[in-house]
């Protein structure tokens, strides 16, 4: 495992009582990738980004991300940004005073927590409604604020659960084409997600997790052409393939 990965783990492993949520599991992610990181619901997603950013321990295993260590969470926190699956804002505030707060959380100099702001709410059609409160906001205008505030330091490696669950299509498309921007930029960009078609145009690398093991890896294209699963297939396909038990096949 080297530092010339943006995130690199080795055997990582979640044991809660009853279920084992992330098994063994070692990944490797150049620079400027956008992985994604496809499951079923409670294959392990979330809680893998749980400890790719510090929140909570591994119980076996180790990782990297950025160069720091994941159980460093001091030296972490300045190469990543997150946007969970519910956003960590402040109803009462409006979108500007919350990413304002968020920016002097970060220790961002005032003026560019201003310029930040403004362009990324242009960027995400979030400017007229900057000023109001969050409490207004539909699911997805809260998901664009979260975004912002994942992204608005400038971070090394930006992990994205789920991010674009309750958007419209026009701010899922939205939402794709900045993370496209960001990974140009030289951005990791860790996104996971339950929904094919928002990696299958979008991701450069694609790992599928089921009940906590990583049962699929690489390039979109080099997964459905590896499945051999027939001319138009899709990734779909691949990942219907590896998440059907031999038992759920003989019917
Ligand atoms: N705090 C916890 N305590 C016990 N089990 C948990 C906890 N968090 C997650 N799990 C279990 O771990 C598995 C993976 O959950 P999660 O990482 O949330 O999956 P995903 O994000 O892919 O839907 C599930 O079986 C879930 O019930
Ligand atoms: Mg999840």
């Amino acid at each position: 495992m080297s530092d010339t990965h943006a995130i690199a783990t080795n055997e990582l492993t979640k044991e809660y009582l009853e279920t084992t949520a992330v098994d063994q599991l070692s990944l490797e992610i150049e620079p400027g990738a956008i992985y994604g990181f496809l499951g079923p619901n409670g294959a392990g997603k979330t809680t893998t980004i749980k400890m790719l950013t510090g929140l909570i321990r591994p119980t076996s295993g180790s990782g990297r991300v950025g160069g720091a260590s994941i159980t460093d969470r001091e030296a972490l926190i300045d190469h990543i940004g997150y946007l969970p699956e519910s956003p960590p804002i402040h109803e009462e505030l409006t979108a500007r005073e919350q990413l304002e707060y968020h920016g002097g959380l970060r220790g961002m100099e005032p003026r560019e927590i201003e310029e930040r702001i403004d362009s990324l709410l242009e960027r995400l059609d979030l400017a007229e409604d900057a000023d109001n409160r969050i409490v207004t906001y539909s699911k997805g205008m809260r998901q664009k604020t979260g975004l912002i505030q994942a992204i608005m330091h400038e971070p090394d490696v930006v992990f994205l659960d789920e991010p674009t669950s309750g958007l419209d299509p026009r701010a899922a498309r939205t939402v794709r084409a900045v993370i496209t921007e960001l990974a140009e930029s030289g951005t990791t960009v860790f996104l996971s997600t339950h929904l094919l078609p928002v990696i299958e145009h979008l991701a450069t690398e694609v790992g599928i997790l089921y009940e906590g093991e990583l049962v699929e890896a690489g390039a979109p294209k080099e997964l459905v052409e590896r499945m051999e699963t027939g001319e138009d297939s899709t990734l779909e396909d691949v990942f219907l393939d590896v998440t059907t038990t031999d038992e759920e096949r003989s019917e």
